[in-house]
């Protein structure tokens, strides 16, 4: 159990003197605070710096949270999940998003498999796909070239290739649009389409299990869609699936003509380094996918080479578990200065929340500790003028983690230094506060942040940040001792739905049924 290992006992010690400490009394106390609270990654054609220091840290705790690395024995387990053992215990897998990136000299076997091999040549076919479509050989039904994607899918299978396609649209100057398509919402769909010429359309549609209902409805309104233009006969060639499981699609009557494997070990959340990610490696070109796995991979290997003090994911896992686990914040902000980053709070918030919002561990018993906080955030600037006003003078202290980049993907980037001026500003007055005569003007200060700056927002360095936040998730997991890679409370909630489904169907609840439901799902039926 972590919280009777001696580390843990003083971090608690060291938690309360922290509530006498300031950040404003760290600074002035030691004048090298900064560089020895900053870690760097050099990524070959950018870079990453991870400032810690305005984090409510001191060199005890972070000697503490060290300590506390080695008894949740971060370093052997981080090495078992890259070697392909069967972490994800209650699934009985690997996670192993890790062999998404690694290089093809490299062999990590599973069940006597060389899956290092599997994911190059799913990489190969996905590339020649990719210059097919973009150099017109692989064209629609009615012999048009395909100008646009949309890509169909939920949660994992959304998110990242979204932000991927958001992050980077601005600079990588695709040769066809993305358009993605989650909820189960019929608005959602149907404006969509309504923006498509289907003769023109490619439509990639990933789900691992291909069993979602949300993707399954979405591709089947879409099918629908495609046939009314391209006829039943050419709707196959319109459509990509990415899936552990394609046959599933087919058996669902789903039509397509191209298909790319997953596999059992990539979870969801974890996807974004696979085929997950069809729909911008045929928008950008097979080789900004190469520089988005090379940044996930430099990072894959600073996290195994790098001693724990070094290492920018380890610090920002165990500085998550100080914050949540001793500090007892309830939530946790993420405000990347970058509108090309505004899906990067929605995505981390499934990486986060999913993979830790657990309360019992991977041995059956209950944790001891807080796990999981609430994730959230939104862009700066809007964010100041938005929630900001809460973060400085509210009464929840919310650590946050900004975002930022040195230099602009605008043409013209004059308002860029205003932007970063913002940025570094908000870590100011949230750490250092300001007084005041009147006691409404007074800012507390004291108030936690990290913040991350790349050189600039490219392929590479947005693969790097993906990683360094999924093996800080990890690290957190390993202190907490829970699975990070299943997602049980998913699912109860989906198999409702589906009984709720069939009443609503039918036109009456069932006898079962919960007063409350019962009487919601009568009102739905005579209202609507
Ligand atoms: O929300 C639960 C979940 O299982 C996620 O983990 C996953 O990313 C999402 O549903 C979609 O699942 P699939 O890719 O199998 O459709």
């Amino acid at each position: 159990m972590i919280t009777t290992t001696s580390s843990w006992k003083k971090l608690v010690a060291l938690g309360k003197d922290a509530q006498q400490s300031t950040l404003s009394g760290l600074f002035l106390g030691d004048a090298q605070r900064a560089v020895k609270n900053t870690l760097h990654l050099n990524l070959g054609s950018g870079s990453i710096i991870a400032d810690f220091s305005k984090q409510n840290i001191t060199p005890e705790v972070v000697d503490a949270l060290l300590e506390l690395a080695q008894e949740a024995s971060v370093s052997s387990r981080r090495d078992a999940m890259f070697a392909g053992a069967p972490i994800n215990t209650s699934e009985g897998q690997p996670a192993l998003h890790v062999a998404l990136r690694a290089p093809s000299t490299q062999k990590i076997v599973v069940d006597g498999i060389d899956v290092v091999k599997e994911v190059h040549e799913v990489r190969r076919s996905m590339a020649d796909f990719a210059t097919g479509v973009r150099n017109r050989k692989i064209v629609g039904a009615t012999g048009k070239p395909f100008t646009h994607i949309i890509n169909v899918g939920i949660g994992g299978s959304d998110l990242g290739p979204a932000l991927v396609w958001n992050a980077l649209s601005q600079t990588l100057k695709p040769s066809l649009q993305c358009t993605f398509v989650s909820n189960i919402d019929p608005v959602e769909v149907e404006k969509v389409l309504e923006g498509h010429d289907a003769q023109c359309t490619l439509i990639v549609m990933c789900s691992k299990t291909f069993s979602t209902t949300e993707t399954l409805s979405n591709s089947r309104i879409i099918q629908r869609w495609l046939t009314a233009s391209v006829g039943e006969a050419g709707v196959a060639q319109h459509c990509a699936v990415v899936s552990v499981e394609p046959q599933r699609a087919a058996a669902a009557g789903i039509a397509f003509a191209h298909s790319f494997n997953i596999w059992p070990w990539v979870g969801g959340r974890y996807s974004v380094s696979s085929a997950v990610n069809l729909a911008n490696v045929v928008a950008f070109g097979s080789e900004a996918f190469d520089d988005f796995l090379s940044g996930m991979r430099q990072v894959d290997e600073h996290f195994v080479e790098t001693p724990l003090a070094k290492n920018i994911p380890v610090m920002m896992g165990l500085i998550s578990v100080w914050n949540r686990s001793i500090l007892g914040r309830e939530t946790q902000a993420v405000v990347p200065y970058s509108t090309a980053l505004s899906l990067f709070a929605p995505y981390l918030q499934q990486l986060i929340m999913e993979s830790n919002g657990k309360q019992v561990r991977s041995d059956n018993a209950a944790v001891a500790t807080q796990t999981s906080p609430v994730v959230w955030g939104g862009i700066g600037t809007n964010s100041q003028h938005a929630f900001m006003q809460m973060l400085h003078q509210g009464t929840s202290v919310v650590p946050v983690d900004l975002i930022g980049f040195a230099k602009t993907q605008a043409a013209n980037g004059v308002a860029h230094d205003s932007l970063i001026a913002n940025m570094f500003a908000q870590a100011q007055a949230l750490a250092f506060g300001a007084e005041s005569n009147e006691p409404q003007r007074a800012m507390p200060g004291n108030r936690a942040s990290t913040m991350l700056m790349a050189s600039e927002l490219s392929a590479q360095t947005l693969g790097a940040l993906i990683a360094l936040y999924e093996h800080s998730v990890f690290v957190q997991g390993c202190v907490w001792g829970i699975n990070s890679f299943d997602q049980w409370g998913v699912e109860l909630g989906k198999q409702l739905a589906q009984k709720i489904s069939q009443q609503i169907a039918q036109g009456a609840p069932s006898s079962d049924q919960d007063a409350s439901t019962s009487q919601l799902l009568q009102w739905y039926l005579k209202h609507q």
